[in-house]
């Protein structure tokens, strides 16, 4: 079956500057808490691949643009490193400001518009040592960066965005203790949240002050992405999974919605953790900041659902409030080599959700993608690698995306995730998202893969040939 994607609707990739760029040592570049951990114990990653390398962006940009260019995408977003931008005493260094530069204008120079991140969980390690998140002078610090941006690049960037799943760095750093620091804190995890959703705030005050004064360009827009993973349970839930499901979309999911929509945290939420004695660390003043919080859009990254149940305990190991256990869905399609479920509808019922709760923000889909080991297995005579599961797996989220679009949501676009292979925080390059392929043994060589052709193709039509129901 056919499905037809709007005529104006946006195809393009994404990337962030901590997976790609390399070079973690030259041109002033700070240390990151990425660095930190790599040099602390460097078994923790796949192949014992820290994070020093990126897929060679720094020196590689103009190529990689380039060939993005030559699938004909309009656009990409990429993050700014805080570690290469300032330096350690918050001021702009200039050989990192000058790499940014260059990006931009080659981006422009082949007509494509570049969307630009402030943050993709790359804290520098000066402010990791002060506390990270959980400080809140590192929230002021995040401020200080994000008016140093704007100055800078305000005149050349169209598209900002103040973070990047602002979930992952409470999850994985503080309440599943997966990276470093390895913390399995409740609490800690909530207090990092809720600071980064200060900082956030903060952020969008940076960017409306630094428009009134004339540094960002009128039709400049700022907003947050983040993975809003839709939640599930079972059929013929009880009452607690239910009530798990209240509140695991409240705090994945509503807590960044409401917030920049209707610039709070949902009240329902913040009363359960208030019943439970579970209140962030809150200061006078904080509503006040929230209320900044709102956007001009939304990005939506988009792997895979969640699956829930009411807890069989309800406590954690710390003896704090546990909201949910995972659920198995015995149906379900799973990416074996990330252990994700695939699961295209998920866009689309996200698609629904905002027509029905948040219909006045306008959102793209700001990742999508599918990583798989060990792809040199399919490869075909020539060399080229025949990822046909990739096709499909991108056919069938789109086509969802069409469906949503045809009932009402407002999608405006799409960006694929790891256009061009790149770094996967502790996996490394075990798992591989590209159309494009990068070779470490010969010099981080690009290679297009059966996709690549496929992905322009789609770009030109607009139309995608697949079947979905
Ligand atoms: C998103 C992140 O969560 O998923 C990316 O924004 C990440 O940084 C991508 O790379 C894919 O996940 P992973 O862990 O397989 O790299």
């Amino acid at each position: 079956m056919k499905y037809q994607l709007p005529k104006d609707f946006f195809l393009g990739a994404a990337m962030s500057g901590p997976q790609t760029e390399g070079a973690y040592n030259k041109d002033g570049r700070q240390r990151s808490i990425w660095d930190m951990w790599s040099d602390l114990s460097i078994s923790d990653f796949y192949n014992k691949v820290g994070s020093y390398v990126g897929n060679n962006f720094y020196e590689n940009y103009e190529e990689d643009i380039k060939l993005m260019k030559s699938l004909h995408l309009d656009s990409f977003r990429t993050s700014i490193q805080w570690t290469r931008l300032l330096d350690e005493n918050g001021k702009i260094n200039p050989l990192g400001a000058a790499f940014y530069h260059k990006v931009i204008a080659c981006a422009k120079d082949n007509q494509m518009e570049p969307f630009m991140n402030l943050y993709h969980f790359d804290m520098p390690e000066a402010l990791y040592l002060r506390g990270g998140w959980e400080n809140r002078e590192v929230v002021e610090a995040y401020a200080n960066y994000a008016r140093q941006a704007f100055r800078e690049f305000g005149r050349e960037i169209k598209y900002w965005f103040t973070f990047n799943e602002p979930i992952v760095e409470p999850d994985q750093r503080y309440r599943n203790g997966v990276w470093y620091p390895f913390i399995r804190d409740a609490r800690r995890g909530l207090n990092v949240q809720y600071n980064i959703s200060l900082a956030h705030c903060l952020g969008v005050e940076e960017f409306h002050r630094a428009k009134s004064k004339g540094f960002v360009r009128d039709d400049a827009k700022i907003g947050l992405i983040n993975c809003f993973a839709p939640p599930y349970t079972r059929e013929n839930p009880t009452p607690e999974d239910l009530e798990a499901l209240r509140m695991e979309d409240g705090i994945n999911n509503r807590w960044w919605l409401d917030l920049v929509t209707k610039g709070q945290l949902p009240e329902d939420v913040m009363n359960t953790l208030k019943d439970l004695g579970m209140t962030p660390d809150r200061r006078p003043g904080d509503e006040t900041i929230f209320q900044l919080g709102k956007v001009d859009w939304l990005g939506f990254n988009y792997y895979h659902p969640s699956r829930i149940q009411a807890p069989r305990e309800k406590t954690d190991e710390m003896g704090y409030p546990k909201f949910s256990d995972p659920y198995h869905w015995p149906e379900a399609k799973m990416n074996v080599y990330r252990g994700w479920e695939i699961y295209p509808k998920g866009i689309y019922d996200f698609g629904m959700k905002m027509k029905r709760e948040y219909p006045d923000l306008k959102f793209f889909v700001s990742e999508n993608g599918m990583g798989v080991e060990r792809e040199g297995r399919f490869r075909d005579k020539n060399g080229q690698i025949q990822d046909d599961y990739r096709i499909q797996f991108v056919s069938q989220h789109l086509a969802w995306i069409a469906k949503a679009i045809e009932d009402g949501a407002q999608c405006l676009g799409y960006h694929y995730w790891g256009l061009i292979d790149n770094w996967s925080w502790s996996n490394a390059f075990k798992n591989r998202y590209g159309f494009i392929e990068v070779d470490l043994m010969d010099n981080y060589k690009r290679h297009f893969k059966k996709s690549a052709s496929w992905f322009r193709e789609v770009v030109d039509s607009k139309a995608i040939d697949t079947n979905i129901e």
